[in-house]
């Protein structure tokens, strides 16, 4: 039955719905980098705009959006000519493999994604038909490259564990191994970046206060600001990880530190035993701008070549094509479409 060696290959994917947040840069574009980088597997990272217009967006923004996302990606450290980076309307494979996967899902499986259970609230008769098949596309924007390899925040990981099961029930309904079954990677310190005004929720582009984030294009006095104002406890830093049992401020504002550092949390709570966090806060705000300064004017600097980045988005679309439209093709065949 073994049609195909599933080499190693990364992809993964951001949407252009608003700017992005330092959850959004420690949780996936820094790791992003990091793993084109190493050099080890190819890595494909994508725009994901259809995602995007699952809940409303203005069509002038989503451009805006698209092309900030993308200068976010570059100004990040993925290199346009080391990875392919591209937005997913642009590959119709997505969307021809998508509608396969919206036949192979269950119902059922779709109803209990968290994810769509937050967003739809109880507004669930009135949201799109999109948000609820959103994690089917998120199955194939991944396997439509014969994706293994998924760096996702924590966030993503029951998405990923859903692509798994459509990839086996793929397999399985059509006899074949053709698709690869898919490991999400979700590793280092900030694998699950909390709001600064609540510790137990996600830090998010779309919680109503701008206080609750750092976004990417925030300048340094903001930044600065934020960290300041930042929810913690009265309580010192401790000596051992585990005195940061039951304190999800506390914990947060040290696994950012630690990602920003490339230091262990174990490492900075070591560093900072006994201190008042009126000492933290300032390190951790000088360790922020220094690291994201640099970021957010790189991305001021290509947004102000829009055409330069349409041309470099056309171009990983060309390059993500020629990947997909093969195994698009393959896949149309195993489940008996005929015609090129
Ligand atoms: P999105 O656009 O919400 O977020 C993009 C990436 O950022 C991570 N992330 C975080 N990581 C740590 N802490 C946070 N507070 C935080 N907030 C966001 C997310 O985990 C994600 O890795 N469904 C996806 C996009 C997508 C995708 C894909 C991802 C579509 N197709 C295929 C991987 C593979 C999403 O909405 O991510």
């Amino acid at each position: 039955m073994a049609e195909v060696v599933h080499t190693p290959r990364v992809f993964s994917g951001i949407q252009p719905s608003g700017g992005l947040t330092l959850g959004n840069y420690l949780g996936a574009l820094k790791r992003f980098g990091e793993t084109q980088d190493q050099g080890e597997m190819p890595t494909i990272y994508c725009i994901v705009d259809m995602h995007a217009i699952t809940v409303w967006q203005d069509p002038e923004k989503l451009r805006h959006a698209t092309r900030a996302l993308t200068a976010g990606f570059i100004a990040s450290g993925i290199d346009p000519t080391k990875s392919i980076l591209f937005n997913q309307s642009a590959v119709p494979g997505h969307a021809q493999l998508g509608w396969i996967f919206n036949c192979v899902a269950r119902l059922g499986w779709m109803q209990r994604m968290t994810q769509f259970k937050d967003k739809a609230g109880k507004n669930s008769e009135n949201v799109s038909l999109g948000l609820f098949a959103y994690p089917a596309l998120m199955a194939a924007d991944i396997l439509v490259y014969h994706a293994t390899h998924v760096p996702v925040g924590e966030d993503q990981k029951q998405h990923v564990e859903l692509t798994r099961d459509i990839a086996i029930k793929f397999n399985n309904d059509y006899g074949t191994d053709f698709f690869p079954v898919p490991e999400p990677v979700i590793e280092g310190a900030a694998t699950r970046v909390m709001s600064l005004r609540d510790g137990t929720k996600k830090m998010s582009k779309s919680d109503p206060s701008d206080m609750s984030r750092i976004n990417l294009t925030d300048d340094a006095d903001t930044i600065a600001k934020k960290i300041r104002k930042a929810k913690t406890d009265p309580e010192p830093l401790p000596e051992t990880l585990d005195g940061l049992e039951g304190r999800p401020e506390a914990r947060n504002l040290v696994n950012i530190y630690a990602a920003l550092s490339g230091k262990a949390a174990a490492e900075v709570v070591a560093e900072y035993a006994g201190q008042q966090f009126g000492t933290f806060k300032p390190a951790l705000a000088d360790l922020a701008v220094e690291r994201l300064s640099p970021i957010s004017s790189e991305m001021s600097r290509l947004m102000q070549d829009p055409a330069e980045i349409d041309r470099i988005l056309a171009h990983g679309a060309e390059q993500a094509n020629a990947i997909a439209a093969p195994i698009v093709r393959r896949a149309r065949d195993i489940v008996g479409m005929v015609g090129a």
